[in-house]
């Protein structure tokens, strides 16, 4: 692995991976973060046994130790190169009762000595035995990738760890690769991708993603402790609940844009864990992978098991810095056709306007309308295929409603196209309703216990996507969609988790490989649909928010963060999104008022203005909108598109959170190479004349020019037109807004050259 760009676009593009590594050293600089341009340098020192792995701002250290452990010395900010570590030595451990392989951080441990801390990896063999002690083989490193080669002291149980730095960023990607070389299987209870070791210390904060349907993507935080700290998925999926990410800095830091952070995120769609755990010599240990919830994978004599991938990175910048390095990374990194993923284009979507009863006239009319505002995607939602008229049948259907479209999507596709925006369509591919064609044919083809009973979650059932049948099925089911009609966007749900994940036509042993195999099936169908309709665009929707992740990313372009589309209560929702994912992949639509979430009022100025800090769409229904709606809708598209590139790929800094009960929120994006910037302000109330508090922008050039416009209301009279960097952060900005629920929006044009 020389590089840590997408190896599965690599293998479709047929570029070797090197070529990434060059497109990493061409990509444009950052702006005004403290990200370096650089290169990264992994490095081996043959006399103390030491690894050493720079790039941007992030120096990691880790050696062989005496008992050929690999010991963690150092993750944090970069160090001079001058800076020389010693080898590494075992930490003495604690009396009787906490030997050594617990008091030395280590960069993977195995389940056996005696191991008291969060395995890595636990493995239990034929013969009932369950110890496992790996040590340093060998290791290889190729550019900006290393890996190491660890073997059990008796057993031929291999593991490969596999590191890769990203030089703009500086945020490695881990895995782990378990391969079984004895000559019978054996069973891998618990395998994680890594374990990342901080400074030692007692003082640290975690904040993490918490949620549900409809209100996803809560910043909580807290100390850490003692004990652990547990953040999984066990619902066979990401899930709202818990967000894989995580950032640590030290308790008590206030300031969002200083102070050390270390921050991460797993990619894995499947059941996941990342376990924070504060041990006894006050060594913080964040370790993360499948979870081990129900696991047993069964692992065959020459066979092999790769975990996900385990991405993290370090900021000396606070949890903004963090956000924006994790938002670069993503664009320039994750996502398809990075480091140059098309920006997203503004959408409408039917769903909440029409529900299940689509037809083409009614199609046609609404496409009809979005054009007119400067919608450029129209997508149709849930029930046009089967007997979908409600929810409770025609899932797993795939095929257009006669009754519905009698002509087939056709015409309805191509007046989409005539009116110059591309189409898009609902899909739910890996879920079955009992009343649906497929089901009464392939009864046995879900997740089910024989003789247990099958839940239904929303009156459907998951198609078990481990089996090879379901898979092929899955594939080319939607290869034929995509072929029969000029489809170009598939807007991919997932509407339930997992209730009683058995699969009877495998042998009770390999069961448990379903939480693997069904995810790796999942990311292939994705990939090789992907590399056959290389112009479609897929987006990741799950009832909302419950499967964004780095590893779905890796394979869609954009993701649905929630179900809830109340203006004021995505302010919170966007927020927590942010935290970890790109705006740049953030759908948002503006639907109607009163919303059916809470019944609650707002413009629609205010109802644009939040959706726009993220991907823009409409998903209102344009049958009722007045005359002035359409010309407010046009011209707010029309400004959203003059500002899409900041908003999307450009720096984002939060002003004023909408956390604690904050009657205000604000945002501010800056563009990559600096010469726009855009802010958001939004007030839930005015209380007893206290005015909207001043604004001090961030991340400006202090002695550069910038020309201040408010796109929608007003700054204060006393305003300058133009002024420096310096004055617009330091000096701030007055904005007029007073009275419930308004919202106000500006842009700064910096001048050619400083002044
Ligand atoms: C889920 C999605 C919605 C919509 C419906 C259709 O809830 O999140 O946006 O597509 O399914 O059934």
């Amino acid at each position: 692995m020389s590089s840590i760009r997408n190896d599965s676009a690599a293998r479709c593009l047929r570029i070797p991976a090197f070529v990434f590594a060059i497109a990493i050293l061409c990509a444009p600089a950052a702006h005004a973060q403290g990200v370096q341009r650089s290169t990264a340098h992994i490095a081996y020192d043959s006399t103390t046994r030491i690894f050493r792995l720079d790039a941007a701002d992030t120096t990691c250290v880790f050696g062989i130790n005496e008992h050929q452990e690999i010991q963690s010395l150092y993750w944090g900010a970069r160090l001079p190169d001058s800076d020389r570590f010693a080898a590494a030595h075992s930490r003495p451990g604690l009396a009787s009762f906490d030997p050594p392989v617990d008091t030395t951080p280590q960069e993977y441990v195995a389940w056996g000595g005696g191991l008291y801390v969060e395995p890595d990896l636990k493995i239990t063999f034929p013969d009932g035995n369950r110890d496992l002690v790996l040590q340093y083989v060998s290791h290889r490193i190729n550019g900006n990738g290393l890996s190491i080669v660890m073997k059990d002291i008796s057993l031929d149980v291999y593991v490969e760890l596999q590191y890769a730095i990203d030089p703009e960023t500086g945020i490695i990607r881990r895995s782990a690769q378990i391969e079984n070389r004895t000559s019978g299987p054996f069973t891998i209870e618990q395998a994680f991708a890594a374990t990342w070791n901080l400074p030692r210390g007692n003082d640290y904060r975690l904040r993490y993603l918490t949620g549900r349907w409809a209100a996803e993507d809560t910043v909580q935080q807290q100390r850490i402790e003692p004990g652990k700290i547990v953040l999984e998925s066990r619902r066979g999926t990401t899930g709202a609940q818990n967000n894989p990410w995580f950032a640590v800095d030290r308790d008590g830091n206030s300031d969002p844009e200083h102070g050390s952070v270390w921050f991460g995120a797993l990619g894995w769609s499947g059941s996941w864990e990342i376990a924070l755990e504060q041990n006894q010599v006050q060594q913080v240990r964040i370790s993360g992978g499948f979870n081990s919830f129900d696991f047993g994978y069964l692992l065959a004599p020459g066979q092999s098991l790769e975990t996900p991938y385990f991405y993290a990175g370090y900021t000396d910048q606070g949890i903004g810095g963090a956000s924006r390095l994790l938002h670069r990374f993503e664009i320039d990194f994750i996502l398809p056709h990075a480091p140059h993923p098309a920006l997203r284009p503004v959408l409408y979507n039917s769903w909440e306007a029409t529900g299940f009863d689509v037809n083409e006239a009614g199609q046609m009319q609404l496409a009809e309308k979005a054009a007119s505002i400067g919608v450029e995607r129209f997508v149709m939602d849930d029930g046009w295929f089967g007997e979908r008229n409600t929810d409770h049948a025609g899932l797993g259907d795939w095929f257009v409603n006669p009754q519905k479209f009698p002509r087939g999507l056709g015409p309805l596709i191509d007046k989409v196209h005539s009116l110059g925006m591309s189409f898009g369509l609902w899909v739910e591919p890996e879920m079955v309703n009992p009343d649906s064609e497929l089901y009464r044919k392939h009864p046995d083809w879900v997740l089910n216990f024989p003789g247990r009973p099958r839940s239904e979650e929303r009156n459907q059932l998951v198609l078990n996507l481990a089996r090879p049948d379901v898979r092929a099925w899955v594939l080319s089911t939607l290869d034929q969609l995509l072929s029969d009609d000029k489809i170009d966007f598939l807007k991919w749900d997932y509407n339930r988790n997992w209730s009683e994940p058995g699969w009877p036509q495998v042998p009770p042993g390999q069961e448990k490989n379903v939480y693997v195999d069904f995810i790796r099936n999942y990311y292939g169908i994705l990939q090789e649909l992907r590399a056959k309709h290389p112009n479609v665009e897929i987006e990741s929707c799950s009832g909302g928010g419950g499967r964004v992740d780095l590893g779905v990313m890796r394979y869609t372009d954009e993701v649905w963060p929630s179900d809830n589309t109340d203006a004021y209560d995505r302010l919170h929702i966007q927020n927590g999104f942010t935290y970890a994912y790109t705006p740049g992949v953030m759908m948002a639509w503006v639907t109607d008022s009163p919303t059916w979430v809470n019944n609650r009022t707002l413009s629609l100025q205010y109802r644009f203005l939040s959706s726009m800090q993220g991907s823009l769409g409409v998903g209102a229904n344009l049958n009722k909108w007045t005359p002035e709606d359409f010309a407010t809708a046009k011209r707010m598209i029309e400004q959203y598109k003059s500002i899409r590139e900041t908003v999307q790929r450009g720096l984002l800094y939060r002003l004023i959170e909408p956390a604690n009960g904050s009657e205000q929120s604000a945002t501010e994006y800056v563009s990559r190479d600096g010469k726009q910037t855009v802010v958001f302000a939004f007030l839930h109330s005015s209380t007893e004349l206290y005015p909207y508090p001043r604004l001090f922008l961030r991340g400006l050039e202090p002695n550069a020019q910038y020309r201040l416009s408010a796109m929608d209301g007003k700054v204060s009279g006393d305003t300058p037109a133009e002024a420096s960097g310096a004055w617009w952060m330091h000096h701030g900005i007055d904005l007029d807004l007073i009275g419930d629920f308004q919202a106000a929006a500006l842009t700064l044009e910096r001048s050619t050259g400083d002044r």
